[in-house]
């Protein structure tokens, strides 16, 4: 069990900018080492931004890219299409505009793929995958204003549930049928990256740095064996509890 870093930016855009610097150069650390690193990916407003980040940046590039496997923490059960899809909004911000092999891109299914509408299957598939695995290298993650990390909900079924990968029904954040990795398999990453802006999730992020039990607050559970950072705007930080700086490094 490691004790959670943190990191303050002084505002969203920064943050972003700065998160996709540290993962281009963690990425590019990783591969120097001869290994392919695997990444889970997030959904939501700064996970994506952080993608549209790499994208612009010069040292988008010095990213073997066909060396590069990556995972989503969570998919929102909707036809692959759809612009609600973390996969679609992961392509449009990055994926597609870099060579990736298409074989180590692992997306969740979509409703109307080869599982058809059988989220439970979907998510079993997902399981299988990984199962066997020696977790991930890095695991990106959002966190919501309830305390949700990936689509697991405050006292909801799947924070209970120590499977792989679970479907998720009734999700009190629309859509309301997902797939997620649950905890237990989010704590087999070596980092994971808790990377959030806004005022509104300062409340669920004091609760889990001031010691919130998982089953309230997902995101306390969110741990990584080596390392677990919390990637924050100035507004995220306003309610840290004491002992935490609340002052951006820039
Ligand atoms: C999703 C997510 C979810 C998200 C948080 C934060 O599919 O909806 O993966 O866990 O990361 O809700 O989202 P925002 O950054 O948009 O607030």
């Amino acid at each position: 069990m490691n004790t959670p870093e943190i990191v303050l930016h002084s505002s969203p855009t920064l943050l972003a900018a700065a998160v996709a610097a540290r993962l281009v150069t963690r990425i590019v650390d990783i591969q120097s080492t001869g290994k392919i690193p695997s990444i889970v990916l997030t959904g939501g407003s700064t996970g994506i931004d952080v993608l549209r980040y790499i994208n612009s940046s010069p040292a988008r590039d010095a990213i073997d890219w066909r060396r590069v496997e990556l995972f989503w923490g969570d998919e929102r059960f909707v036809p692959a299409d759809s612009e609600d899809r973390n996969e679609k909004q992961a392509r449009d911000a990055l994926l597609d505009q870099v060579p990736l092999n298409p074989d180590l891109v692992h997306a969740m299914a979509a409703s109307d793929g080869p599982f058809g509408d059988d989220v439970d299957a979907g998510a079993a598939a997902y399981a299988d995958l990984i199962a066997g695995r020696d977790g991930f290298d890095i695991t990106l993650l959002g966190i919501g204003p309830d305390g949700h990390v990936a689509s697991i909900f405050p006292e909801h079924p799947g924070v209970y549930d120590d499977r792989l990968a679970i479907a998720v029904r009734n999700s009190p954040k629309p859509p309301p049928t997902r797939i997620s990795l649950t905890l237990p398999t989010i704590r087999t990453s070596d980092e994971v990256w808790v990377i959030t802006a806004g005022e509104a999730k300062s409340g669920a992020i004091a609760l889990a740095l001031g010691g919130a039990g998982e089953i309230a607050i997902p995101a306390a559970g969110a741990i990584g064996k080596a390392r677990t950072l919390w990637l924050l705007d100035k507004a995220a930080a306003v309610r840290l509890p004491s002992g935490f700086s609340r002052a951006p490094v820039a």
